[in-house]
């Protein structure tokens, strides 16, 4: 990015040949000096005081999980350590969210993040920090998110006068499905902010290895809740009921041609049937059915294809059965996401640093999927890059996908992570100063 933008600025003063000259010697410098950077802030998160400390705080993090928008004490730990590295912020943002500021205050203000919500599953991983809240786990990594940026905050504190701007923490509640990213926006806590960089535990790729993508990676995703409403009554009289079950059944199959039939086959589509709930005997025609499910796309016009489609296909396959539907798509609980865009030249910031700190060929270019993020919101809104960080240790037994009940990570990731967000903050703020 810095060496696309020098030329143009260069290109006026200087002739051509000085230029590739400069421009290469530059970049070369650029090179060197973002290598000897990011070996120097590993090696820092890497001793073993340091790391205790990650592992303390990630720990500590994962034996008590909050779900979204309930992340109380999570917003309290990180609000403790960032008092006790004396770096300000400002809470509550959008409930329970933090935004800390680090270095002069003065623009360019760069930004890093991490959510900090858990999911409602039971751990079922026997080891000495296994969650101690019942139902609860932090199964997405969002307890090594938080203590990654907090280690970033440490690493970054300590060069904090040698920032050319201002790195910007942004904690975040409910990224599970509630839209936590857009609630920080909507309250201004990110206005003013240049450019975003978040990090995402994966467990298929091995610890030192990170990936992502320029351009689209992650679907965008909805939900949807259906209630069909029929008639009940004797199961041996079905003729004087108006059976839901029936409609729900019908509703559930038409509902997959809208990707095998309506869909070009090119274009990644998703509607998935989640959950059904109705009835309670086998001798009664119960008087409702309730269902729902998820539905992707890699654009908002598929998005709002597939919205329309699922409400009539429900609603109609519910008339035909002398039954009625209400569809909910739940854009206040569970506001939909859209998809998630890396900006082109952030990504090949962050992909530059990455290949500083863990050389080129542990840098991956990974596919798109469709899984959703709430980042996307943050992407809409500023020049943003997200990329995935290994967390595949074989004697670590941390290959469980996320959201398993024995999903577990490696906790090398810890400095490895911190390390990556303090490097790409620092090179952004030195590179747009150059720049200017
Ligand atoms: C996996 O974890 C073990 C135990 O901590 C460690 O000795 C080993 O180096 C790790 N392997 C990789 C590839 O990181």
């Amino acid at each position: 990015m810095e060496g696309l933008y020098l030329c143009f600025w260069l290109s006026f003063l200087i002739p051509s040949t000085i230029l590739h000259h400069k421009t290469w010697a530059l970049k070369t410098r650029l090179e060197s000096e973002t290598e000897l950077l990011s070996r120097e802030l590993l090696e820092s998160a890497r001793e073993a005081e340091f790391f205790d400390w990650l592992k303390r705080v990630r720990r500590r993090i994962h034996e008590y999980p909050e779900l979204a928008f309930e992340e109380h004490q999570t917003s309290q730990l990180i609000r403790k350590e960032l008092d006790s590295l004396g770096i300000e912020y400002s809470w509550p943002v959008a409930g329970t969210g933090v935004v800390a500021t680090i270095g002069s205050g003065k623009q360019p203000w760069f930004s890093l993040r991490a959510d900090m919500d858990a999911l409602p599953i039971q751990e079922l991983v026997d080891w000495e920090y296994q969650s101690k809240i019942s139902g609860k786990m932090h199964a997405c990594g969002h307890d090594a998110h938080v203590t990654m940026l907090l280690g970033a905050a440490k690493l970054l504190q300590s060069k904090r006068d040698q920032l050319q701007g201002s790195v910007k923490l942004v904690f975040q509640p409910g990224e599970e499905g509630h839209a936590g990213a857009y609630h920080m926006l909507k309250e201004g806590a990110l206005n003013g902010f240049q450019a975003i960089f978040g990090l995402h535990v994966s467990p298929e790729l091995p610890t030192g290895v990170i990936g992502s993508r320029p351009g689209l990676m992650m679907a965008g995703a909805g939900r949807f809740l259906a209630v069909i409403q029929g008639v009940g009554g004797h199961a041996a009289s079905p003729h004087k009921t108006r059976d839901p079950i029936l409609a729900a059944s019908f509703a559930v199959i038409a509902l997959q041609q809208i990707v095998s039939r309506e869909t070009d086959p090119l274009d990644a589509r998703v509607v998935s049937v989640g959950f059904i709930e109705g009835g309670y005997a086998g001798n009664v025609i119960p008087e409702t059915v309730k269902l729902g499910g998820t539905f992707r796309s890699m654009t908002s016009e598929g998005f709002s294809f597939l919205q329309q489609r699922i409400k009539e296909v429900i609603e109609k396959q519910a008339a035909v059965h002398r039954c009625t539907a209400m569809i909910d798509f739940l854009e206040e609980k569970l506001r939909p996401y859209p998809p998630m865009v890396n900006d082109a030249a952030m990504y090949e910031h962050a992909k530059s640093v990455g290949e500083a700190l863990f050389g080129r060929s542990n840098v991956q270019l990974l596919s798109t999927i469709m899984g959703a993020e709430d980042f996307s919101f943050y992407s809409q809104k500023m020049p943003a890059a997200f990329f995935m960080i290994g967390v595949k240790n074989e004697t670590m037994k941390s290959y469980e996908g996320a959201h398993s009940p024995y999903f577990t990570i490696d906790e090398e990731v810890l400095p490895l992570g911190a390390a990556l967000h303090a490097a790409v903050a620092i090179t952004y703020l030195d590179g747009n100063v150059e720049i200017q």
